[in-house]
């Protein structure tokens, strides 16, 4: 089978590595790809947002399935493209991945079918939440309603921020048409937790649990970020009571909500959670695998990836299982100086060969030039490793990023620290 995968991060590096080891796959190519990706696949040099440049790559070269990374495809309806030249294409379409790309219709299918989310209400007139936002407790959370790069989540801690925060998206339209709408909820405590499901539209095939470290700095400091580590599983806070419980209240009543209005979901979904002391409440759907969470459970992953890709598309994941490495799995993400705001590319990163036995070293943000490999985007690598144990996981996947440098290479100390707690 020729595969192609779309996209030129981590999640798409350990998409790629997977399906390399799948004996099916005969040829695999990624779109656009980075350096690590490079030795996986052939890397082809299309722009993500150039459907038909995709398109036409996909029928000439015979592509039988096409596997979409990122959120952004998704939203601008490159399955649906695909799926009208006949083309075989894993992801949602675009009417069903606004439960990623808008979060006021995102709020509204949970609240329809009774799935937990924190109490909120969607505003389209500036002056209307302004006035709302006067009304309220803080801390509290707004929104804007669709894809911001992960940056259109502000937690307010006082009515000044929350004004600031309304004005700049919706009247500043700090992130364009993303802010034409916003949504303010209630601001929930407790700790976030990345479920990861597959959805064949009927059912669903439950994934390992993992913990992503979104703030930039150790003890969950600093700014919000696409996510710094992770680990998985998180046994600690993922109790098999708790996931009974998120598989009634969440992907149960999502896969009802599903059948009552009539979308067609087929794709990964990955809610974000954040399990507080009243029981899980979804923070968010994501439309498609994490990053970094998918170099954590990929890792863990025994067998092929393709027949469950492949279950997704023809229905069949009832009759599916996956089988799982019990060993646990840690992934350090090594950002620019900087990240997430501004940081240099074009740095030269050096000692990643040979890579420590159990580690592999994901690429993001990374281009080839003059034989050197260099940086070229914020996060630049995940160092993921698997261990025996959780400890004997996290020493290990630090041993891999001890040996690599970059100049201005930024990492958190800390991650999987939080799994180790009593
Ligand atoms: P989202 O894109 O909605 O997942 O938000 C990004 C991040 O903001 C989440 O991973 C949380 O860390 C934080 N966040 C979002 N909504 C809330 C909330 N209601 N209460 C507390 N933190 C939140
Ligand atoms: N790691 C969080 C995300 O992929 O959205």
């Amino acid at each position: 089978m020729k595969i192609l995968v779309i996209g030129g991060g981590g999640r798409e590096h350990a998409l790629v590595w997977k399906l390399r080891q799948s004996p099916r796959v005969t040829a695999l190519y990624c779109a656009p790809g980075n350096a690590g990706i490079a030795q996986d696949a052939t890397c082809v040099p299309l722009k993500i947002s150039d459907h038909s440049a995709l398109i036409a790559f996909a029928e000439t070269e015979k592509i039988d399935l096409t596997v979409v990374g990122p959120d952004d495809a998704l939203a601008a309806g490159l399955v649906d493209a695909f799926q009208a030249r006949g083309l075989r294409i894993f992801g949602p379409t675009q009417a069903a991945a606004r439960l990623e790309s808008s979060k006021v219709f995102a709020k509204a299918f949970m609240e329809r079918h009774g799935i937990p989310t924190a109490r909120s209400r969607s505003f389209e007139d500036s002056a209307e939440a302004h006035r709302y936002c006067q009304q309220l407790n803080y801390p509290l959370v707004i929104k804007a309603d669709g894809l911001a790069l992960g940056k259109g989540v502000i937690i307010a801690q006082s009515p000044w921020s929350a004004a600031m925060a309304i004005y700049e998206i919706m009247e500043r339209r700090k992130f364009g048409e993303a802010g034409r709408r916003v949504v303010v909820e209630e601001f929930l405590e407790g700790e976030e937790c990345s479920i990861h499901a597959l959805v064949d539209g009927r059912s669903y095939l439950l994934f390992p649990g993992a913990q992503d470290h979104k703030r930039a700095y150790d003890q969950d400091q600093g700014p919000n970020t696409g996510g710094m580590g992770t680990f998985s599983p998180p046994d600690r806070l993922l109790t098999p009571e708790l996931e009974k419980q998120i598989r009634h209240e969440v992907l149960d009543r999502f896969i009802a909500g599903l059948k009552a209005d009539g979308i067609d979901y087929r794709g990964m979904l990955f809610p974000g959670l954040m399990i507080t002391t009243d029981g899980p409440k979804v923070l968010e759907f994501n439309c498609r695998f994490g990053d970094p969470e998918t170099q954590v459970l990929l890792t863990r992953l025994e067998g092929d990836l393709l027949p469950l890709l492949e279950a997704t598309l023809s229905g069949q994941l009832e009759a599916t299982q996956a089988r799982w490495k019990p060993q646990p799995a840690v992934c350090v993400v090594m950002a620019s100086g900087g990240y997430p705001g501004d940081y240099a590319t074009g740095k030269t990163i050096e000692g990643l060969d040979p890579v420590p036995d159990g580690v592999t070293v994901f690429h993001a943000g990374t281009r080839r030039s003059d034989g050197a490999v260099q940086t070229a985007g914020g996060r630049v690598l995940g160092v993921t490793a698997l261990g025996e144990d959780l400890p004997a996981a996290r020493a290990l996947a630090y041993e891999g990023v001890d040996r690599i440098h970059f100049e201005g290479a930024q990492f958190r100390r800390d991650i999987a620290a939080k799994g180790l707690l009593p």
